[in-house]
């Protein structure tokens, strides 16, 4: 579930509704029993306390299915509705989003996992000696805590992640198990895959558990023709001088320097001038450089996916495209990005599935309940590897250093490990 779209270029010409993710996935949540719950929140306009709560509360709601997809959230327009006239440097964003993740992990992990006790007799609720302070204190926060929820089922929401700029992906492999990308083509999505293994390993993670999920638009048919009729529909449906706009705000130029029957200028910013969405500005770029489009066919190729593959075909041909990605070192599964809702799911989940499932691909029964256990990730240990108080060497670092990386995985783990790889799938 998005966030912060409220605060682009183009609102103010198409305003367009965004519930808050966690209260809305709270409610849904709480009428649902199997599908996970992401929700996307930003390091940038929120402080640790809060959101550790927020997404601890929603992991109880919902007996261990929250997500949390981290974003540093780019842009001016969101800014100044936080009392700043523009963003934090790219790189300042990424620091604070460090330093936050640290800072909730202590949050999450200040309640051992058996502090609650409920002794109605002893008239004792929790445990007080197992309930710890963090005394956190940063570069970015102070934090004294503990936190006011105990520690979620799945002993933190699983961190997902969704940039893919170097600092992005450097985040991502310290503190990520499952990342969102946009790629367009296989030989970008597997360099990116194998990078982010690597650097997951660098940083001393098992690289399993990080499940790489590049986006995915599938606009199925019955016939190939009548699911490109359906893609070419879409694209009419798209207003040029809306999406010209918008893809101005993401190259940092004036709407005008960008003739929509003429390719991108020359002289467009590098990717380091960019403070914003630094990979999709990189991807967006190199796609109308690489098929030498015009704005107008640019447009049209970003249109409903935004930077995600689109893929146009027969149920077999999206399951094709999809076995062809996974099975070549591209992919741990796909963030299914449906072009309308509700059909285009339902398409997905009664069309391409049972192929899937047939194949070998995707699991016929739930091994687990917690999202955890649907990705096959392990329930991460306690940070405070003193088992006790915030006091501890954990506890007291000053500033964003490496954060006490969990050992993984060091307490009770679920065996949720797929005897065979299978595809992860998310829609947002
Ligand atoms: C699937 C997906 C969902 C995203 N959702 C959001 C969102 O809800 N809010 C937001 O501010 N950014 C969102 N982003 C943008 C990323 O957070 C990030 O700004 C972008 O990928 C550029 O990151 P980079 O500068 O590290 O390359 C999303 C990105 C992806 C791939």
């Amino acid at each position: 579930m998005r966030t912060h779209r409220c605060c682009t270029a183009t609102f103010a010409s198409a305003p367009t509704a965004r519930w808050k993710p966690t209260l809305l996935l709270s409610a849904i949540g709480a009428v649902t029993k199997r599908i996970g719950l992401i929700a996307t929140a930003s390091t940038t306009y929120n402080d640790p306390y809060n959101l550790a709560r927020r997404f601890a509360t929603l992991d109880h709601i919902s007996g261990g299915r929250a997500g949390w997809n981290v974003v540093t959230t780019a842009g001016e327009a969101a800014a100044r509705n936080f009392s700043l006239d523009d963003q934090p440097a790219h790189w300042r964003r990424y620091e604070r989003a460090a330093e936050f993740l640290d800072a909730s992990r202590k949050l999450w992990d200040s309640w051992e996992d058996d502090a609650p006790v409920g002794d109605k007799d002893a008239g004792v609720w929790a445990d007080s000696s197992r309930v710890h302070a963090v005394n956190h204190a940063g570069r970015y926060f102070r934090i004294q805590g503990p936190l006011d929820v105990p520690r979620p089922p799945q002993g933190h929401p699983v961190i997902v992640q969704a940039g893919s700029s170097e600092n992005g992906k450097d985040f991502a492999a310290r503190y990520a198990e499952a990342v969102f990308t946009a790629q367009q083509t296989l030989a970008e999505a597997q360099r990116f895959y194998a990078d982010l293994k690597r650097k997951t390993a660098a940083a001393g993670r098992n690289p399993d558990n990080i499940k790489i999920l590049p986006g995915i638009v599938p606009i199925i048919g019955s016939t190939e023709q009548e699911a490109r009729r359906l893609e070419r529909e879409l694209d009419e449906l798209i207003h040029p001088e809306h999406a010209r706009k918008q893809l101005a705000g993401v190259l940092r130029v004036s709407p005008e320097s960008l003739p929509l029957d003429a390719q991108l200028p020359e002289d467009l910013p590098s990717e380091d001038q960019i403070e914003g969405a630094k990979s999709r500005y990189t991807l967006i770029v190199e796609l109308a450089r690489r098929e030498r489009l015009t704005v107008r066919q640019l447009i049209g190729r970003l249109g409903g996916g935004r930077g995600h593959r689109t893929f146009s075909g027969t149920p077999e041909q999206v399951a094709d495209a999809i076995q062809d990605w996974f099975e070549k070192g591209a992919a741990d599964g796909f963030n299914i990005m449906p072009p309308v809702l509700p059909s285009g799911l339902d398409a997905f989940v009664d069309q391409v599935i049972p192929i899937l499932r047939a194949r070998g691909l995707f699991r016929r029964e739930y091994t687990g309940s917690t999202l955890r256990e649907h990705y096959g990730l392990p329930r991460p240990a306690r940070v405070f590897a003193d088992g006790g108080a915030a006091g501890g060497a954990a506890g007291a670092a000053a500033g964003p250093a490496a954060p006490a990386k969990p050992t993984e995985p060091a307490g009770p783990t679920v065996p949720t490990e797929p005897t065979k790889r299978e595809l992860v799938v998310s829609e947002p």
